[in-house]
This record gives structure tokens, C-alpha cells and sequence, in this order.
């Protein structure tokens, strides 16, 4: 399994093996919801467009796509000059209000925040300010090997930020649609937006609607009776996953989940 460079809650980095028997081929992997990019590292598209809502997520997958070297560097730099809680708090400071700070600089201080904080959270207040404690036991690890990996995969991917409903409206012919949004009935504020039961519904009639057009779409999500009504007419294979999130995170405890699977009849197969 390749690693990714941030931890992320709700990574599919463990339920990959699961995950890669339903995803077919295609010419380009579509993933509005990429969070740690754990489906992009695992997987061997000939393209990828990989979306999110979190505009420093995409900018720090960009940086490495554009300057892997001075943004290895830069961060290294931060991770080494900056090792207490004291600096840690002055760097976020800086991260939240400085508004002049270069794109490159954001996503050092991205990935030395997210790698420095409690559990490694990535959490957001309604202002967009990064706010998550200082992780006081941590050991921070940087993730050298994950970034040059990751610079290699992204030379076949376009990075954007946006809504999923934006990122839907790019799927053409040809592209397979893998869709893990936060889940429905857990967490699901991953930064100054929440997915409330209103999103789940219009992603699943995007969903429906492309699989209804013969698009090849998969998607993940908690095994709740709202989840198996809205794609009833997909196949549902149920999985546990490790909770990455809340009180149980780390616990061992396992969570039910489903992956909902649409795949394009091939000619002569009668469509169920
Ligand atoms: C369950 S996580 C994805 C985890 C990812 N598959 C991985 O392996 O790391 C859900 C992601 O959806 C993003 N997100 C939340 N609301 C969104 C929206 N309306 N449009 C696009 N992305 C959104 C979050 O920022 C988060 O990264």
C-alpha cells in the first residue's frame, strides 16, 4: 500500500485492497471527494481529476505538483526550526492571519500544522481558521518518501478545488466516478461546511443520473437506511473499515460501511 502524505480522517488507505475490486478501468478517475488523495496513490488511472473543498489541501497538492523541491525543502525547514508548542501556535497564528503569505510558504505550514496537531486533525472554525490543538506528544513525522511519490502520480492529475457538484459536471465518457463523501450519520464538518442529509440527497441523484447515462460510478458511505435508499439500484457490498474519527478512533472498533457499485452493462449482458 502506498502511504499518503497527511492523515485524513476518513482515509480509505486501509480498505483500499476492498475498494480496488470494484473500481474498472477507465480512462480517467474522477474523485470529488479526495481528502489524503489514499485512492489516487493506490490505484493506476491513466489520468485523474482530483477535487476537494479544502482550498489548502488542493494548494498543497498543487505546490508538489509544481515545485517539489523547493516545497520539500521549505517544509523541511518549518518541521525542523519549529518543533515546540509554542511555535506551533505562533505558526498557525501566522497560517490563519496572515493574508499576504505566498501559496508555497500555505502549504508548508499546511502540512507542518496538520503533521504537529492533536491526532493529527485537520479542523477548521467557521472563519476558516485552522484550529486545531498542538499534538504534545507527537513525534511528527515527515513524509519525504510520500511526496516524491506523490509528484511522480501527479504529473497524470489535475488538482481543483471545488463543490462536488462542480467536479460531477466534468465527468465525460470514458471516466469512472469514485465518490467518498463524509458519511452520513458521523462527523461531517471538514471545514467551514457541513454535509447535511440535503447534500446527501443531491450527490446521489448526480450519481444516479450518471449511472443511469452508462458512467461506471462508486461510492463509499455509512451503512445507514438513508445510504442503502438512495442507491438502491446500485449493488451494495457491505465492508467493516477501521473509525478514524471521534471517541473510537484508535480504539480498534470497526464501523459499517458500504460500497454502492453502478458498472455499465457490456453489450450482450442483460441489465438486472
Ligand atoms: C471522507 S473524506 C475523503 C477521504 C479520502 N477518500 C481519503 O482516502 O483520504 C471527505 C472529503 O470530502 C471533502 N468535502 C466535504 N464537503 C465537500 C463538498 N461539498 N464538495 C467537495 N468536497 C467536500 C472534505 O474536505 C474531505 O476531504
Amino acid at each position: 500500500m502506498n502511504k499518503t502524505i497527511l492523515k485524513w480522517p476518513g482515509s480509505k488507505a486501509k480498505v483500499m485492497g476492498e475498494l480496488n475490486k470494484h473500481l474498472p478501468a477507465g480512462n480517467r478517475l474522477i474523485e470529488p471527494f479526495a481528502g489524503s488523495c489514499a485512492v489516487m496513490m493506490n490505484t493506476d488511472y491513466p489520468a485523474y481529476l482530483v477535487a476537494d473543498i479544502n482550498p489548502d489541501l488542493i494548494n498543497l497538492y498543487r505546490q508538489i505538483q509544481e515545485f517539489e523541491k523547493p516545497l520539500t525543502a521549505l517544509a523541511a525547514s518549518v518541521f525542523a526550526q519549529n518543533a515546540d508548542e509554542e511555535s506551533y501556535y505562533s505558526i498557525r497564528k501566522s497560517f490563519n492571519d496572515d493574508a499576504g503569505m505566498t501559496l508555497i510558504h500555505r502549504a508548508a505550514y499546511f502540512l507542518y500544522l496538520t503533521r504537529h496537531a492533536y491526532r493529527g486533525l485537520c479542523r477548521f472554525n467557521q472563519n476558516g481558521g485552522f484550529n486545531a490543538p498542538y499534538e504534545k506528544t507527537a513525534k511528527p513525522y515527515f513524509p519525504n518518501e510520500e511526496i516524491q511519490a506523490f509528484a511522480i502520480k501527479a504529473k497524470r492529475a489535475t488538482f481543483i478545488c471545488a463543490d462536488f457538484t462542480e467536479t460531477l459536471a466534468q465527468v465525460k465518457a470514458g471516466d469512472v466516478v469514485y465518490c467518498d463523501p463524509p458519511y452520513d450519520g458521523t462527523f461531517t464538518q471538514y471545514h467551514t461546511n457541513t454535509f447535511a442529509e440535503i447534500q446527501q440527497r443531491q450527490l446521489a441523484q448526480k450519481l444516479n443520473e450518471l449511472a443511469t447515462a452508462g458512467v461506471p460510478v462508486v461510492a463509499s458511505n455509512s451503512d445507514t437506511s438513508l445510504i442503502q435508499s438512495l442507491y438502491g439500484d446500485f449493488e451494495r457490498h457491505s465492508i467493516t473499515a477501521p473509525r478514524s474519527i471521534g471517541v473510537a478512533a484508535g480504539t480498534g472498533k470497526k464501523a459499517n460501511e458500504i460500497i454502492a457499485v453502478s458498472r455499465p452493462a457490456k453489450s450482450g449482458e442483460v441489465a438486472a
